[in-house]
C-alpha cells in the first residue's frame, strides 16, 4: 500500500483543535482510496518559543525535509511579540524549503454567506497564486538613522526572471489543469512599480505566447483587482501575482468566501517538500472552546492530498465540504455559530466521504 510521511505541525491556539479534524478527514479518505498517512508531531510554536526560546532548531529544517508534506495548524500567540514567530517559522520555512508557490483557492461553497450582494458559487471560484519566497518578503533593505528626524528606511522589491518565471509556469500549468475559461490573470502595479513590473508583465507574454497558447493572458492592476473581485468575481479563473499584492488580495479573497473559517492554503515546492495550513490564524479567544470551524483545516488537508497525487482522494474532501455545507446543517461558518462543534463539523464531513 502506498504510504506518506507526514509532518504535523499544530502549533498554537485553536491550531491543534482544527488539525485533528483536519486528520481525522484525511484518515477517512486514506482508508478509501487504499493508502496511508504516517504522522509525525512536532511542537514548534509559541509555548515552545516561550520555554526554550527556540523557534526552528537548527536541525528541525532537515528533520522536515525528510516527509513527504507539513500540515500545520497555526502559529501565533498572544504572548509572543508579533513577528517573531510569524518570521522564525512560518517564513522561515517557506523560504527553507523554498515553498515558492503560496496557492490560494478562492471558492464559495453552497449555503456560505458572501458579503457580495448577489453572487454565489457559480461567481465565486479562481484560484490566487502567491509568489511565496520573493519579492519585498526577502528582507533586502535597511535602516539609518534611525531615531533621529531624518531616518531613513528602505524594504526592497526583488526578483529574479528565474524566480519570475518559476511561478508563473507554475501558474499556467495549474490553469491548464482547471475546467474554467482558460484565464490567467497577472496581478501587480506596472504603471508605478516599472522596473519590476515590467519583469512580471514580459515574462508573462513571453512564457505564455511560446509554452502556453491555449491559456488566454490577462492583466489588472492590483488598485484595479481588488475591485473586480468585489464586483466581478465570476471572471477570474487564475491570478497570478507576487508575494505582497498576494498576500493583501488573498485576505479580501477569503473573505468573499465566507472568511477564514474557510480559506485554506498550501505553501508548495513542486519539487521539494510542501506545507498546508489554515489561513485563518490561532484565533487564541476560541482556543479549547471546540467552537472553531475546522473547514478551512479539512480543505488544506485535501489540498495536500492534491499535491501528493492523490487527486481522487482530494476531490472526495471537497465533495465532501460540498455536501456538508448544502446539507444546512452547519448553520455559519464562524466560530461558535456552526450549530456543531468543531468535533462534530469534523465527523460531518468525514462521515460524507464517498
Ligand atoms: C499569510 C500571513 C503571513 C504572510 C504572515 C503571518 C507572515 O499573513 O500567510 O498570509 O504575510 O505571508
Ligand atoms: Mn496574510
Amino acid at each position: 500500500m502506498k504510504s506518506y510521511n507526514i509532518a504535523l505541525m499544530p502549533g498554537d491556539g485553536t491550531g491543534p483543535e482544527v488539525l485533528v479534524e483536519g486528520v481525522k478527514v484525511l484518515d477517512a479518505v486514506a482508508s478509501k482510496f487504499g493508502f496511508k498517512l504516517n504522522y509525525e508531531n512536532y511542537d514548534f510554536g509559541g509555548e515552545r518559543y516561550m520555554k526554550t526560546g527556540e523557534c526552528l532548531p537548527d536541525n528541525a529544517v532537515d528533520e522536515l525535509k525528510k516527509h513527504d508534506s507539513i500540515f500545520l495548524g497555526a502559529i501565533g500567540h498572544p504572548d509572543v511579540k508579533p513577528g517573531i514567530l510569524e518570521l522564525g517559522i512560518l517564513l522561515k520555512l517557506r523560504f527553507a524549503l523554498d515553498q515558492y508557490i503560496n496557492l490560494r483557492p478562492v471558492k464559495l461553497y453552497p449555503n456560505v454567506e458572501t458579503p457580495l450582494k448577489d453572487k454565489g458559487p457559480e461567481h465565486i471560484d479562481f484560484t490566487v497564486i502567491r509568489e511565496n519566497t520573493g519579492g519585498i518578503y526577502t528582507g533586502m533593505g535597511g535602516a539609518a538613522m534611525v531615531g533621529t528626524p531624518n531616518e531613513v528606511a528602505t524594504q526592497v522589491m526583488v526578483y529574479t526572471r528565474p524566480v519570475v518565471e518559476r511561478c508563473l509556469r507554475y501558474a499556467y500549468e495549474y490553469t491548464r489543469k482547471r475546467n474554467k475559461n482558460k484565464t490567467l490573470t497577472l496581478v501587480h502595479k506596472c504603471n508605478v512599480l516599472t522596473h519590476v513590473g515590467d519583469l512580471w508583465v514580459r515574462a508573462h507574454k513571453e512564457i505564455g505566447d511560446a509554452e502556453f497558447q491555449d491559456i488566454k493572458q490577462d492583466y489588472n492592476h492590483v488598485d484595479a483587482a481588488t475591485m473586480w473581485m468585489v464586483k466581478s468575481p465570476e471572471f477570474y479563473d487564475v491570478i497570478v501575482t507576487s508575494n505582497l499584492f498576494g498576500d493583501i488580495i488573498t485576505d479580501l479573497g477569503a473573505m468573499i468566501q465566507g472568511g477564514m473559517g474557510i480559506a485554506a492554503g498550501g505553501n508548495i515546492n513542486p519539487e521539494g517538500v510542501s506545507m498546508f495550513e489554515p489561513i485563518g490564524g490561532s484565533a487564541p479567544k476560541y482556543t479549547g472552546k471546540n467552537i472553531i470551524n475546522p473547514l478551512a483545516a479539512i480543505c488544506s488537508g485535501g489540498m495536500m492530498l492534491e499535491t501528493l497525487g492523490e487527486d481522487a482522494a482530494a476531490k472526495a474532501i471537497d465533495q465532501a465540504v460540498n455536501d456538508a455545507m448544502a446539507s444546512g446543517k452547519i448553520k455559519s461558518l464562524s466560530a461558535g455559530k456552526m450549530g456543531m462543534s468543531t468535533t462534530e463539523v469534523g465527523d460531518f464531513v468525514a462521515s460524507l466521504i464517498k
